[in-house]
């Protein structure tokens, strides 16, 4: 396995592979089995696998984890070599922005509901440097996980509105037993608040099982997963919504795939969930 920091190096060892189908699996570290999971999907489809590592500054508000994101170089350069990465880029801060973007990319209706409300400015954020790693790394497929769904959305959606080159590859969250979804950001929950957060997974299960049994009412069915997260777990919900799969629209009265999406804030880490329920 090869391992750069430099934009022009990452170029020069890409260009030994030219005939070559590569797929790049963006991260911003502390890799964990979800990511391990983008890694296997992306051997599936390429020849080559890039790694980035990369937590990026643009997509973190003023007032929210940039610097107690966790990071640990060493240990994900291991995780990578064990599954088999050929190529980790993992720039600093000022490789990236070696001074301040003139251009930003602008998200229309996709950036107004969900994160895109809750944390002004993350998605543009992403999409920029998703768009960097793509014209750094140019690859033909890039992975990226469903948890973050929206923001899988939003890239999908950048890659068709732009014409980008990039086949766009979901693959479904990794969860721990207690249905918990693995995240780097699970570090910063407590021992107790660790057990608690299975039950975002539970509240979005119970309540598919609602709307599969006739309860279509989005209120309703908001109200309930609501009342399940705050009598089970010491968090309160940030954010709840059910929208449609297709458009992400609101419903009234579920009648048509949607996807409800659900972010946790306990102490020190706020967590995000999605589960897409088909009609
Ligand atoms: O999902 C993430 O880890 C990040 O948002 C991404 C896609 C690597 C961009 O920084």
């Amino acid at each position: 396995m090869q391992h750069t920091a430099g934009i022009k190096e990452v170029r020069v060892l890409l260009s030994a592979h030219n005939d070559k189908k590569i797929a790049l699996v963006p991260t911003m570290g502390y890799l964990h089995e979800g990511h391990t999971a983008l890694i296997e999907e992306a051997k599936k489809h390429a020849d080559l696998v890039a790694v980035s590592i990369f937590v990026n500054p643009l997509q973190f508000g003023p007032q929210e984890d940039y610097d107690s994101y966790p990071r640990d170089l060493e240990r994900d350069l291991n995780i990578c070599r064990e599954h088999g990465v050929d190529i980790v880029f993992h720039p600093e801060v000022n490789e990236m922005y070696p001074e301040e973007m003139e251009f930003n990319l602008g998200i229309k209706s996709m950036a107004n509901i969900l994160d895109g409300v809750k944390r002004p400015g993350h998605f543009e954020g992403v999409v920029t440097v998703v768009s960097k790693l793509f014209n750094i790394i140019q690859p033909d497929f890039a992975v990226f996980g469903e948890k973050d769904r929206q923001q899988l959305m939003i890239i999908e959606r950048y890659v068709d509105n732009f014409n980008v080159p990039v086949e766009i590859i979901g693959v479904p969250t990794k969860r721990e037993e207690s249905g918990l979804a693995k995240s780097s950001r699970n570090v910063n929950l407590s021992e107790s608040e660790f057990i608690e957060a299975g039950e975002i997974n539970a509240a979005l299960l119970n309540a598919a099982e609602q709307i599969k049994n006739g309860t279509v009412n989005t209120d309703k069915v908001m109200s309930f997963i609501r009342l399940h997260i705050e009598q089970k777990t010491s968090g309160t919900v940030d954010d709840l919504a059910i929208y449609t799969a297709r458009a992400l629209q609101f419903v009234e009265n579920i009648d048509q795939d949607v996807i409800i999406f659900i972010a946790v804030q306990f102490k020190k880490a706020r967590l995000i969930d999605n589960l897409y329920v088909s009609i």
